[in-house]
Parts: structure tokens; C-alpha cells; sequence
């Protein structure tokens, strides 16, 4: 059964979502006592930030061990606990892997500091002579994807002349050697000791890095990147592949940010990762025609190889829907319009926790940040990472009985879980509502039919419509400032109030 192929994935930002010890930072046991409310929510499957052992200068993005669990979530006991409960939910787990990097602390890269120029313990990592006459220039011009260069010195050292290593992330995060097979067995071990475990599949982080064309010293961010996307990084799929393969019913998930459709494809080819996280959805603006440009590339992308198409409006790297869309009300009302576009698209989707409950992001002072390896200005990734709010009246909303370890704005009250639940007109409920009809609408039980997944129907400017083919079942957007005329059918869930027989302005209509 491939029942990732249209899933419903709620993201869970670990650190985020709901302290059980009173720390102030999320951990295992707390998702664990929230899965009444994942199942109410109607969600197939989490992801899991990553748990594993990590010092936390990138929450966890930064490995010392990638077959342990750090402290702060729980232990290993804690991981079979919450799949084995989620699994008596109906709820499956699916965990983040970061294989294109380890934490500088990783037991490799101290061994690889330690050890002599052109040792096997070097090897693991990209290690290069520096440039110039005494080397104190990086080996070429690659930037960091978090800004500045994506080389660093090492230390002064007594085992060889001092080189330079690789990080396309932080320096805290230096990026393993593909073409070293040690580094392919340690994941394969990787794979089967969570597999083993009983997780239901992988999201794999940077899936289009891994293999650099070092050899190729040109800008980074040309139209050919030689830090990612290189054709090597698919034998690596490959492999994830045929591991998976031996447990029935497991999932890799590919995060791919790659410069086209047809690129994007080949990480889902038969032998590859089962699906692949769209970004091309979240980076449109409120505004139908990119909107459906997003949907038909991806579409017609995956469609090339068979496989699903899979959906994300925002996650924790990103600013949440309701304040990119906009300000306020309208900011709120168009993320619920969006959150009715994406849900009715064809394969699996992603909810980000505190997205179905039209969180806003967070404006936190300066010293309150702690995403320290982002250097892009006065953006921050803070901002869509503040824990998620429960009760309107406990301390911390509920989330920890402690000090959430980033402030929880006052205005996160009023859209608490239990502030929410009971309100029919409220974003939580309009979610429920729609996994439900996901659930059990014909338009969406319906076996595929053959053909394109989605048919679409002419639309006034400003606005998309689109029927599941084989299907009643209509999805209509009005991104445009008037009102439009309805779509003829009988409304079976709306994103915001309807005008009579109009679609109003940031609305979005299931109709049947
Ligand atoms: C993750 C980021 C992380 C980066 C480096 C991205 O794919 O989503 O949160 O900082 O990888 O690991």
C-alpha cells in the first residue's frame, strides 16, 4: 500500500511543540501526550525535527551521533514509546535524517582535526589546501547557504599544515564526503537502526546536496551550482532506496530545492526517493496565476516519473503563511484560503505545527533570537519557531511548565488549541474539517483516474479553479481585490465567509 502518496505529514518542530519536563524546550514525552489531539486532527503521519545527539547551534540540524537521541528530547526508550502509541493513534512517524553534513562535535570530525594531512580520518570530510602563498585564502569562492564562505580554517595542529574544511551550512556543520564509502556504509547502518525501530520513513534534509563538483571552482549560484544537484547525489537516493525497500511501507522524502521541474523529477524516479517536498508552492505569492504556474510545474514534473506530487505551504525555515501573505486579518484569511488550495491538490501534504492554527510569526526582540547561524540581514527563522500555544490561561499557554526557551507572544492566546477547538469558525476547525473530507469525500477516495490529475477550468483574472479529475469535487481561489461570481455547486467548505452567490476577496471554496 503506498499510503504516502497522498498523506497528510504534520511537521513537528520538536523543540516547539509541547515540554513534558519543564525545561522549556519540547521534547518526546510531550508529543507523546498530544496524539489525542494529532488524531483529532486527522493528520496520517508526523515528521520529526531531528532528534539525534546535537551541541544545538542549528536545533539539531548539527549530528554527533545519528543513532541516538539527544537529552533534551528523551532517550531511545522515549522514541519506541511515542511510535508505539502513535501507531495505536493510526498516526505513523517519520523522522529528519541530515546526511550532508555532521556536527563539527561528530566523533569524525574531531578524529579528522586530529589526524595527519591525507589520513583516512580526513577523508570523511572535504579538507583542501587554502589559496595563496601561505594558504590563508579559502580554496575557491563557495558561499554558505546560511551567508558568508562555505570554507573555514581549521585550528593550528601539529599533525600537518592547517586546511581548510567544507560547510555549505554553519562551520559548526561541516559537510561529509560522498565519494567515501565509509560515509555511505554509516548510513545505511543509520537507515536500518531507525528502521529496525519501527519508523515509518525518512525526510531527508538538503537531499540535493551531498555531491559537490569540487573540482569546479565557478560562482556559486550560477545557473549550474557546483555545490548541489550534481548527478552523483542520485546513486545515493538509490541506495536510501534499496534499503527502504526491505521494510514494507517505509517513505523517504526528499527536501529538494533544485532550479527546475525536470531536475525535481529525477529525485522521484522509480528507484529513487518516494516523494519529493514541493518549494516552489510556498515561495508564490498570494496571487493565482503563480499560483497555479507552482501547481502545474510540479504536476507535470512528477507526473514525468509516476510519482505523487507532495505540498508545503511553510515549514521551519520559513515564514508562516499568515503574516507572508500579509498583515493581520487579511494575512490570516488568505494563509486559510491557501491552507484550501493545497489540501484539495492531488498527493500528500505538510502541515507545519502551529499553521492549522493560523499562527502568525513571532516579532521577538534581538537577545530573544537564538538562531545563530543565520546570517541574512535582520531576517530571522525564530520568528515561525515559537512553541506552540495550548490553554489561553495557563502559564506559557501550556507549553512547559518552565520558561519557553523563546518568548510566547501574548496574542498567541486567543488562538491556543483549546481557545480554537470548540469554535466552528476558527482556522483549527476549518482544518479538521478538511482532512476529514479528505478522509471520506468520494472527491478524494475516489481511485485516481487516468489521465492529469487535475482539471482546470477557465477563471476571472485574479482567481484559479480546478476539479480532481473523475471527481465533483472543485477548488476555486479568489486572489483578486472583487468579489467573482461562485463556481456553480453546492459549497462544501469555505476558507472565509461567502457574499451570496460571490467568492469574496483571499477565499477559497471546496464546492461538490
Ligand atoms: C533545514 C534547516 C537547516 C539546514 C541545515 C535545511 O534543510 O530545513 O533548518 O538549518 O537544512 O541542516
Amino acid at each position: 500500500m503506498q499510503w504516502w502518496r497522498d498523506a497528510v505529514f504534520y511537521q513537528i518542530y520538536v523543540p516547539s511543540f509541547t515540554d513534558s519536563d519543564g525545561d522549556g524546550i519540547g521534547d518526546l514525552q510531550g508529543i507523546r501526550s498530544r496524539l489525542g489531539y494529532l488524531e483529532l486532527l486527522g493528520v496520517d503521519a508526523l515528521w520529526l525535527s531531528p532528534i539525534y545527539p546535537s551541541p544545538m547551534v542549528d536545533n539539531g540540524y548539527d549530528v554527533t551521533d545519528h543513532r541516538g537521541v539527544d537529552p533534551a528530547w528523551g532517550d531511545l526508550d522515549a522514541v519506541d514509546d511515542l511510535i508505539a502509541d502513535a501507531h495505536a493513534h493510526g498516526i505513523r512517524v517519520t523522522v529528519d535524517l541530515v546526511s550532508n553534513h555532521t556536527s563539527d562535535q561528530h566523533p569524525w570530525f574531531r578524529a579528522a582535526l586530529a589526524s595527519p594531512t591525507g589520513s583516512p580520518e580526513r577523508a570523511r570530510y572535504h579538507f583542501r589546501p587554502g589559496q595563496g602563498a601561505d594558504g590563508t585564502e579559502p580554496p575557491n569562492g563557495w558561499c554558505s547557504v546560511f551567508g558568508g564562505s562555505a570554507w573555514t580554517r581549521e585550528p593550528a595542529r601539529d599533525t600537518g599544515a592547517r586546511e581548510w574544511y567544507l560547510h555549505l551550512f554553519s562551520p559548526a556543520q561541516p559537510d561529509l564526503n560522498w565519494t567515501n564509502l565509509e560515509v555511505w556504509a554509516d548510513l545505511d547502518k543509520t537507515l536500518r537502526f531507525w528502521l529496525d525501530r519501527g519508523v515509518d520513513g525518512f525526510r531527508i534534509d538538503a537531499a540535493h546536496g551531498m555531491c559537490k563538483k569540487l573540482d569546479d571552482a565557478g560562482p556559486a549560484g550560477a545557473a549550474d551550482d557546483p555545490r548541489f544537484d550534481q548527478d552523483d547525489v542520485h546513486d545515493v537516493h538509490r541506495m536510501i532506496r534499496a534499503t527502504l525497500d526491505h521494510y514494507p511501507e517505509r517513505v523517504a522524502i526528499g527536501a529538494v530545492g533544485v532550479r527546475s521541474a525536470a531536475r525535481f523529477a529525477r529525485y522521484v524516479r522509480p528507484d529513487e526517493l518516494h516523494l519529493a517536498v514541493d518549494t516552489q508552492l510556498a515561495a508564490s505569492r498570494f496571487d493565482a496565476d503563480e499560483v497555479r504556474a507552482a501547481i502545474e510545474d510540479c504536476l507535470a514534473s512528477v507526473g514525468s516519473v509516476g510519482a505523487a506530487a507532495s505540498w508545503l505551504l511553510s515549514d521551519h525555515d520559513l515564514s508562516r503563511p499568515a503574516s507572508r501573505y500579509g498583515a493581520g486579518p487579511v494575512g490570516q484569511a488568505r494563509a486559510r484560503a491557501m491552507a484550501l488550495v493545497q489540501l484539495a491538490l492531488p498527493g500528500a501534504a505538510y502541515i507545519y505545527n502551529g499553521d492549522e492554527l493560523g499562527l502568525p510569526d513571532a516579532a521577538l526582540p534581538g537577545d530573544a533570537r537564538r538562531d545563530a547561524v543565520w546570517h541574512h540581514g535582520e531576517e530571522s527563522r525564530d520568528g515561525c519557531r515559537v512553541p506552540q500555544p495550548w490553554e489561553p490561561d495557563l502559564p506559557a499557554y501550556g507549553f512547559t511548565t518552565g520558561e519557553p526557551w523563546l518568548p510566547i507572544p501574548v496574542e498567541y492566546a486567543a488562538l491556543s488549541v483549546a481557545a480554537q477547538l470548540e469554535d466552528t469558525g476558527s482556522t483549527l476547525s476549518l482544518y479538521r474539517r478538511a482532512l476529514e473530507l479528505r478522509r471520506l469525500h468520494p472527491g478524494f477516495t475516489q481511485p485516481p483516474a487516468p489521465g492529469p490529475p487535475l482539471e482546470w477550468f477557465g477563471a476571472p483574472p485574479g482567481c484559479l479553479a480546478f476539479r480532481r479529475t473523475g471527481t465533483t469535487l472543485v477548488c476555486a481561489l479568489n486572489t483578486s481585490p472583487e468579489p467573482v461570481p461562485l463556481p456553480p455547486g453546492d459549497a462544501l467548505l469555505v476558507s472565509g465567509p461567502l457574499d451570496e452567490l460571490m467568492l469574496p476577496p483571499d477565499t477559497a471554496v471546496w464546492l461538490t
